[in-house]
């Protein structure tokens, strides 16, 4: 089959692979039908998340169909279409049994296209099948689906609850990629008084308006700090969101917080951070940080049901599998692309 093979900082390559076996008799083989690039993808490609080795099949997301499963596999069988989500859930240690499954100790967590090959690939072998898949439910689009695998999760759990965001506040969201603009529709769930997306792509503040933000700052040419001001009588905003990943988001997320307020980290960071306690002691702020744990995908997926999430608007742009090397492209220039999510799908049989 061929995937998509991380070969070391800024190398990767769409080639032939051995096809993947069942290697648990709790795992499932899963024919990728749609996968998408995420940012995380990015930063292993920067180098920025090093246990990703040379030779590693990329990718956390996909929708397929199930072409076999293992002796111990019980509520997935083959011909089964499913959504796979970016975390792999043991379902039985202590973390998965508090619905902390980013942090199994059965051997889940985030492996996919981290610790073992991932679903920018033909098929996927996907462990733990019975905990770490989602059935397609009926009427639901593949596309809008897949957008439930990492960042909706994300930007709700990671974001949104993480930053407690309550009827009323001001939030601010720093970064608005996919994960950012996850984050401002998590927000828009407690009904917040503003949300103040920044970035320094104009095209990614036209995409947060579209999601709901009321408030765009292009930080490249005006003051994020001087905008909150306004709006907050001085203080800063009520919880502040990261959705960037390098040391001067994290800083501009702290100081636009108001004292008492929360500074959620959602980026996955490469370089370390320095935290100001000799500013910060006596702030009374919370800052929290996490790898997505998935709990609010069944929730999510009963809102997309509702037509409540819309998050097929998610896809800009569309590729066959064997278009990554343009799909990863055309989303890393993001600016100037316009890219949000760009979906690579099996191409349909012809008749
Ligand atoms: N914690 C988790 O579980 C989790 C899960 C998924 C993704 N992530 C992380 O979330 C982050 C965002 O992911 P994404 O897919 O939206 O990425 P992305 O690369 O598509 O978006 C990042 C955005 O940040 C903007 N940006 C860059 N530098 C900036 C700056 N100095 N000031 C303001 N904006 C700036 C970019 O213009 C872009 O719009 C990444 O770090 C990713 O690794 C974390
Ligand atoms: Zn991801
Ligand atoms: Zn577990």
């Amino acid at each position: 089959m061929k995937a998509l093979v991380y070969h070391g900082p800024e190398t990767k390559a769409w080639e032939e692979v051995p096809k993947p076996t069942i290697t648990d008799d709790t795992d499932a083989i899963v024919r990728v039908d749609a996968t998408t690039i995420c940012g995380s993808d990015l930063h292993i490609l920067k180098g920025d998340v090093p246990e990703v080795t040379d030779g590693r099949i990329l990718g956390h997301e996909a929708v397929g169909t199930v072409e076999s499963v293992g002796s111990g596999v019980k509520h997935v069988k083959a011909g089964d279409r499913v959504l796979v989500s970016c975390i792999t859930a043991c379902g039985a240690c202590r973390f998965c049994r508090e619905s902390r499954f980013s942090q199994c100790l059965g051997g889940g967590g985030w492996i996919l296209g981290h610790l073992i090959d991932g679903t920018q690939a033909e098929y996927v072998r996907v462990p733990f099948a019975d905990t770490s898949t989602y059935p397609v439910p009926d009427g639901v689009d593949d596309e809008a689906l897949l957008m439930l695998a990492d960042i909706l999760p994300t930007g709700y759990e990671v974001g949104a609850l993480n930053g407690t965001v309550q009827p009323g506040d001001v939030v601010a969201v720093i970064g608005a990629g996919p994960v950012g603009l996850s984050a401002i529709l998590g927000a828009k769930l407690s009904t917040p008084a503003h949300i103040v997306a920044i970035d320094l792509a104009d095209s990614r503040l036209e995409a947060a308006k579209q999601f709901g933000a009321d408030i765009t700052v292009n930080n490249s040419s005006e003051d994020p700090a001087a905008v909150l001001a306004e709006i907050t009588d001085g203080l800063g905003a009520d919880v502040t969101i990261e959705a960037v990943g390098i040391p001067s988001t994290f800083d501009l997320a702290v100081s636009l917080a108001r004292p008492g307020g929360h500074i959620a980290n959602i980026g996955v960071h490469g370089k370390p951070v320095t935290l100001h306690l000799e500013d910060l002691w006596s702030k009374n702020v919370t800052i929290t940080t996490g790898l997505v744990d998935t709990f609010s995908t069944p929730m999510l997926l009963k809102l997309l049901q509702g037509q409540h999430l819309d998050a097929k608007r998610f896809v800009t742009h569309r590729f066959e599998l064997d278009e990554f090397e343009t799909a990863y492209d055309v989303f890393a220039r993001s600016a100037d692309t316009g890219a949000l999510k760009v979906v690579l799908s099996r191409p349909a049989p012809s008749d």
